[in-house]
């Protein structure tokens, strides 16, 4: 295996020089994104074929998902092998080949690191299991006792992200007819996501060792950063207490939790950054931080921890001026005192894409199951992503979006592969609709992801939202995406710095300056009319000029250089 160095620096832009402040991060999916062996499962090979799409388009860096060897149990975040490619994505030559030539097209790459728990087929979990009660590397986990006269209670209350309780009871299968019962000892292993996740316990040097270890392993092949899964997550309260309180998916995000957000966890980033820090000061941490403020956010992005978090009070804002101005001020103000760039991000494989989101009314989360007004909702999204991209700070892109990809609300339930739908009986875990294989060609099997068609089936409409229908069409959403970031490109004042002016504008239009740039986003169902602020740079639908005045449609974002 050959090792490399990372991509060449990029120009500097603003007063800083580091490449991710201002940096367009695109997330591949990589099931989803391109299958190169006809299996109807995306692969790295696939993605290493579409590198070249991904440089025109005009990003900055690659984050992948995770690839490495996993039994799926929630699509590749269940690591069975940190230091390994699943067979179903490629091997490692592969992921080399896609470092080496996503840098010869001055492309970063960034992979996913999930430390919080593995694979219950991770080999330590296996051996913890095998060994019983007692083990030494049962503390590499958190087994414990259960309560009840016989153990047959879970150790505290915590209830599992994606449903149920997070604990599940030791059993072991009875030599002669196969049935389970619970293992001498009767203990309870903690799982924060779907019982085949177990928690590591960040509290054991071992996994502090292992895990800077897997960040070498993958900066010597070269990567240039990681976003860390579930960063929030890794040290537990002391004690493990109990929350007392039912209904713990709905406090997520608001409320402090013995599981979330302790302070101790600062300490695993300090170390990290330090690890990162022996290959020079190009490569990057981005926290998955779900916190209850945006200063918690901040936290992790401390001058010595990471160098981004994803907002995801942003993602959560609807299309609406007013929500939208408060949350971009609180995200800026909070970051600007640790000196960290403020991120940008509207849709990932976790949530319903935003042009879905915006095609039903406001109020209904981030999870939805209708497909809305579609029309609408495509019309906002794109007015959506050229006012995320004027602002000030990162941005990241999900696979698809490029194209107005809605959510596919109408899978059937046999094909879904969410846990979370399983474990909460189907009321819950919608985010297969995010995750469904990309369109390249108008026809063809699977609209060109692969030659064997999808592991989950697209809707017949795809062809006609694929990159090769939408190419060259200067209406297209594809088409704006790239006009979007070559702008970006050329005007690099656009992402810079840490601050927007605000301009006054009539109600529902958010406008505001920037170093020789104005945005201005109309947020209404109405056309509105506004004084011409200078020459239209770029604009998701046609602005009419009429006696000095700019009539901006309905949902419109317009960039003006003035
Ligand atoms: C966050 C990831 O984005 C999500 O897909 C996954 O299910 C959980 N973390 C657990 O790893």
């Amino acid at each position: 295996m050959t090792q490399h160095l990372a991509a060449p620096a990029a120009p500097a832009s603003g007063t800083d020089t580091g490449w991710w402040r201002d940096a367009v991060i695109y997330q591949v999916y990589p099931r989803s994104f391109a299958d190169g062996n006809g299996d109807g499962m995306g692969d790295l090979e696939g993605i290493r074929n579409r590198l070249p799409y991904l440089r025109d388009l005009g990003v900055d860096a690659v984050w992948l998902s995770p690839f490495y060897a996993s039994p799926q149990a929630d699509a590749g975040y269940d690591v069975a092998d940190y230091r390994a490619i699943d067979p179903m994505f490629g091997s490692l030559l592969d992921a080399d080949a896609v470092i080496r030539e996503a840098h010869d097209l001055g492309l970063r790459i960034i992979v996913d690191l999930v430390p919080n728990h593995s694979s219950d087929q991770h080999e330590w979990f296996q051996r913890a299991l095998r060994e019983g009660p007692g083990s030494p590397l049962r503390e590499r986990y958190h087994f414990r006792p259960g309560k009840g006269v016989n153990g047959e209670l879970p150790p505290n209350d915590w209830e599992s992200i994606f449903g149920g309780p997070a604990w599940t009871r030791v059993e072991v299968t009875d030599g002669n007819g196969g049935t389970s019962q619970p293992e001498a000892g009767g203990e309870w292993y903690l799982h924060l996501f779907a019982p085949e996740q177990p928690d590591f316990n960040w509290e054991h040097p071992a996994v502090r060792d292992e895990f800077r270890s897997i960040l070498r392993f993958w900066l010597d092949m070269g990567v240039d950063g990681f976003r860390v899964d579930v960063a929030h997550g890794l040290i537990k309260a002391q004690g493990l207490p109990d929350l007392g309180k039912h209904d713990q998916l709905k406090l997520l995000g608001n409320d402090v939790m013995p599981f979330f957000d302790q302070d101790g966890v600062h300490e695993v980033y300090r170390s990290w950054r330090k690890v990162l820090a022996e290959y020079g000061d190009d490569r990057v941490l981005v926290a998955e931080a779900w916190t209850p403020t945006v200063q918690r956010t901040a936290n992790y992005v401390r001058p010595d921890e990471m160098h981004q978090a994803f907002n995801f009070q942003y993602l959560g804002t609807y299309w609406d001026a007013a929500e939208l101005r408060k949350v971009i001020d609180e995200s800026l103000a909070a970051m600007r005192p640790v000196g960290a760039p403020t991120t940008w991000v509207l849709s990932n494989h976790d949530v319903t894409r935003h042009a879905t989101r915006f095609a039903n009314p406001a109020g209904l989360g981030t999870q939805l199951r209708q497909a809305g007004d579609r029309e609408l909702g495509l019309r906002r999204a794109r007015a959506a992503t050229l006012l995320m991209l004027a602002l000030p700070g990162s941005a990241y892109i999900y696979q698809g979006e490029e194209l107005g990809l809605p959510d596919v609300t109408d899978l059937p339930d046999e094909v879904r592969q969410d846990p979370s739908f399983f474990r909460a009986a189907g009321q819950d875990g919608f985010r297969d609709g995010c995750r469904v294989p990309i369109p390249w060609t108008a026809e063809g099997s699977s609209y060109g992801f692969g030659s064997g068609g999808s592991w989950l089936p697209q809707p017949d409409s795809w062809g006609a939202l694929s990159v090769d229908a939408q190419t060259g069409d200067p209406g297209s959403t594809l088409e704006l995406y790239r006009s979007a970031l070559a702008v970006r490109r050329e005007h690099p004042g656009l992402g810079a710095g840490d601050a927007v002016e605000w301009v006054d504008a009539p109600e529902g239009v958010l406008a505001f300056r920037r170093d020789g740039f104005l945005c201005t986003a109309n947020t209404t169902g109405e056309t509105v009319r506004i004084p011409v602020p200078g020459r239209t740079l770029l604009a998701n639908d046609t602005v009419m000029i009429v006696d000095d005045m700019a009539e901006v449609p309905a949902d419109t974002t317009v960039w003006w250089a003035v």
